[in-house]
């Protein structure tokens, strides 16, 4: 058996995480991850007939039986992920009942994964459903998309529009645009229902004076998705208090997206 501490994507989540951490997106025990693995490559650093001991995840996730996942824990610091990554992160199978996570790895203090297991895993489900090749869902609390929240209307079409205005690539990156939800109460099923009714539609999802919520086919695409939403929302707050002089029009977004042939939300330019 291979060396679970030099597996990718231990690797991987332990560099994300401390990434993340130093950006000042996850004070405290902010953000989680979660990443959909491949079992054959998890078998090859793993038991998987070793179950720790069993969880159980508050909901049905009946499409992700039998999927393993690597989570961060709940409570636990992105700053320390790199120095203990067996007590603040976990990996676990979705038990054939739908309903219990087989801890195979890792929340070694007896922890176990992200209050928002309901957001990430309803997220996949969603996600999966449009993209069979989706595997991260991650969350973050970046602070300009933050303070953001705070100045703008939270309209997906508004606040989408204002992104692609702020930098030349935005309607080339997230051509898809932002679903954007109102302030709700976290760590419930009733977000992670709302967060993935908006995940058919969109990769990024704005949590109203919360965060953001993006999801992708790697960690590295899903952390660039969130990162130029929060460059935009950079420019826009630097930008927000000083008179407008310039601005990247509506026709030359169109002919940024068609030139990168990418299928953009019409509806939300204002051509
Ligand atoms: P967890 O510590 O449970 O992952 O929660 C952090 C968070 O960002 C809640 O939205
Ligand atoms: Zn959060």
């Amino acid at each position: 058996m291979k060396d679970i501490f030099k597996a990718p994507f231990v690797e991987e989540m332990k560099k994300m995480t401390a990434n993340m951490y130093r950006l000042g997106w996850d004070e405290r025990n902010g953000g989680n991850i979660s990443w959909m693995l491949d079992e054959e490559e998890v078998g090859e650093y793993l038991d998987l007939s070793q179950v720790i001991r069993t969880i159980p995840i508050g909901f049905e996730a009946k499409e992700l039986i039998g999927k393993i996942f690597i989570v961060t824990g709940t409570g636990k610091y992105f700053k320390n992920v790199m120095d203990d990554p067996e007590t603040n992160l976990g990996i676990f199978k979705i038990a054939a009942d739908g309903c219990t996570a087989e801890l195979l790895w890792g929340y070694k203090d007896g922890g176990k994964f992200t209050s928002e297991l309901p957001a990430h895993l309803m997220s996949h489900m969603a996600r999966l459903s449009v993209d069979p090749e989706n595997r991260v869902v991650m969350h973050t609390h970046p602070t300009y998309t933050l303070a953001m929240n705070y100045v703008h209307e939270l309209d997906e079409k508004k606040f989408t529009h204002s992104l692609w205005e702020m930098c030349t690539e935005c309607i080339v990156v997230f051509p898809d645009g932002i679903g954007v939800l109102p302030w709700m109460l976290c760590g419930t099923n009733s977000i992670g229902e709302a967060t993935a009714e908006k995940m058919k539609e969109f990769r990024l999802v704005v949590w109203g004076m919360h965060g953001i919520y993006g999801a992708g086919k790697s960690l590295d695409e899903t952390f660039g998705l969130i990162e130029t939403v929060e460059k935009a929302a950079q420019i826009y707050i630097l930008t927000a208090h000083l008179p407008r002089v310039n601005t990247i029009k509506d026709s030359e977004m169109k002919e940024l997206a068609e030139y990168f042939g990418v299928n953009y939300r019409k509806d939300f330019l204002n051509l």
